[in-house]
């Protein structure tokens, strides 16, 4: 065995159980067996409590997720009633239970166009699940309508939409296919729409969007429209680096997708319920999705929940031909989960009695003004937001819009100073730093977030002046 290192030798009595024992998701698994990984053992408010009772502002919400923050005692208490009533019950083969029916209700309600709202509600435990099944009701579809050969989904470079076989390959993160062989066949892949990466140099935004619908265009005449089902797609791209589309892109996509009847999913896992302003990015947006998937803040991530809206037209097409085989074959045991559903109905009764929707809106520019405040800054070469998400891009060479060499690990040394001063936040690809604080943040806690970075960013700063 290896003498024990520095950082092995302060590893908790926690920790060192986690890493002897736990096989880390999204984890550089070698570095976190030396480096031990920050125990949170308690929540409040917007803060997270590691085991040493040091406090963090949670500036990603967990996973965008904790819209309601960490210690929500309402949602504690509605789980209680529901364990102590119904622990669990199934929705297949002919039973339901009632709080599946009442939160179907509730969502159908909320539902942000009127395609949806004729149509159905199903139900999954994540937003890979929710995803998987879109992927699945693309086939079933395109079959019950006899259009067998319309099969095959576009998917942007990017995306990130879950991590089963069939969501990992619509993502578009090259460390989501490698030693997996993925993606799998069928999925198709275009250009991702973030100006300050991929547009030329005076091209303008909505020049930039044409340019991206045409390439969607001519991938679809290419492969045969009739081969072509569904093009999925973040209101916002979050894992790939909060990617806010620019002005038109989605108003010329939409015109490609409805002009060779290709299935829009709208993958708003992390826009849904309130993310960017509005309850739906379909709104925010104007999208028109012919399939909706929803997860994380519809439970607040107080339990693993996912909701799918189907539109009318998909759900008579798949009623019509289970009736022909006799079933639906699809579903999770935990489809509905009873707890997930009493935790979701209670968490949408917060949202609609605080008017969180109302609340994002009020403390966004605020929000977006304190990100600004970092544009033009030395090593910082875009800055971008909406709602409450937002991203700041570290560059080496801001004008040029050149990255800093990704070995360098600008944007990892950048949040590990962030996690001293007190705030958690997340670097994807590229150096990109994201921010997704819960939605129930304050003014004044955005101002401390924003002061954390701060001091984060010039501890940067000094650090690269001795590289
Ligand atoms: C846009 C989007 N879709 C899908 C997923 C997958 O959700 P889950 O991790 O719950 O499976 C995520 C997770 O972050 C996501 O950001």
């Amino acid at each position: 065995m290896n003498a024990p290192t520095a950082s092995t030798a302060v590893i908790g009595a926690l920790a060192k159980k986690d890493v002897a024992n736990h096989f880390h998701p999204y984890t550089n698994l070698r570095a976190i067996e030396k480096d031990a990984p920050l125990m949170i053992v308690a929540g409040d408010g917007i803060e997270v409590i590691d085991d040493t009772g040091k406090r963090y502002i949670e500036g990603m919400a967990g996973l965008w997720c904790a819209s309601l923050g960490f210690s929500e005692k309402r949602l504690g208490e509605a789980a209680k009633r529901q364990m102590d009533v119904l622990p669990y019950y199934h929705s297949f083969s002919g039973k339901a239970h009632n709080v599946v029916a009442e939160v179907s209700e509730k969502l159908m309600s909320l539902a942000p166009t009127q395609a949806l709202r004729e149509g159905r509600v199903i139900f999954a435990n994540s937003g890979s699940e929710a995803n998987d099944t879109a992927f699945k009701l693309v086939r079933y579809y395109h079959n019950a309508i006899g259009k067998p050969l319309k099969k095959k989904i576009i998917a942007r470079a990017k995306g990130y939409h879950g991590v089963t076989v069939a969501t990992a390959s619509l993502s578009g993160i090259p460390t989501m296919h490698q030693h997996f062989d993925l993606p799998i066949d069928g999925v198709l892949r275009v250009g991702c729409p973030h100006p300050y990466q991929f547009a030329k140099d005076g091209e303008s935004p909505e020049h930039f969007a044409t340019r991206l619908a045409e390439e969607l265009e001519a991938l679809i005449l290419a492969e045969g429209p009739d081969t072509i089902g569904g093009f999925i797609a973040e209101p916002v791209q979050g894992a790939g680096g909060v990617i806010v589309p620019p002005p038109t892109y989605f108003e010329k996509v939409q015109a490609i997708l409805k002009k060779y009847e290709i299935l829009f999913i709208a993958d708003e896992v992390i826009t849904g319920f309130g993310r960017t302003g509005n309850l739906f990015g379909s709104q925010t947006f104007n999208l028109e999705p012919d399939l909706l998937t929803t997860a994380k803040m519809i439970t607040s991530a107080y339990a693993p929940f996912s909701a799918l809206y189907v539109s009318g037209k998909i759900y008579q097409a798949c009623a019509d031909a289970s009736a022909s085989v006799g079933v639906f074959g699809h579903g999770y045991t935990y489809s509905g989960h009873p707890l997930g559903c009493a935790i979701a109905l209670e968490t949408l009764k917060i949202y609609e009695e605080r008017n969180i929707v109302g609340h994002v809106r009020d403390v966004a520019p605020n929000f977006q003004h304190g990100l600004q405040q970092f544009a033009g800054h030395a090593i910082i070469g875009d800055v971008r937001s909406v709602g409450l998400i937002g991203a700041v891009e570290l560059a080496e060479d801001p004008t040029a819009r050149k990255p800093f060499d990704p070995k360098r690990g600008v944007g990892a040394y950048l949040v590990r100073r962030a996690q001293e001063h007190g705030l958690i936040l997340r670097v994807m690809g590229g150096d990109i730093v994201a921010f997704s604080p819960p939605l129930i943040i304050t003014e004044a806690e955005i101002a401390e977030m924003m002061k954390r970075f701060a001091r984060a960013l010039e501890d940067t700063v000094a650090w690269l002046k001795v590289q």
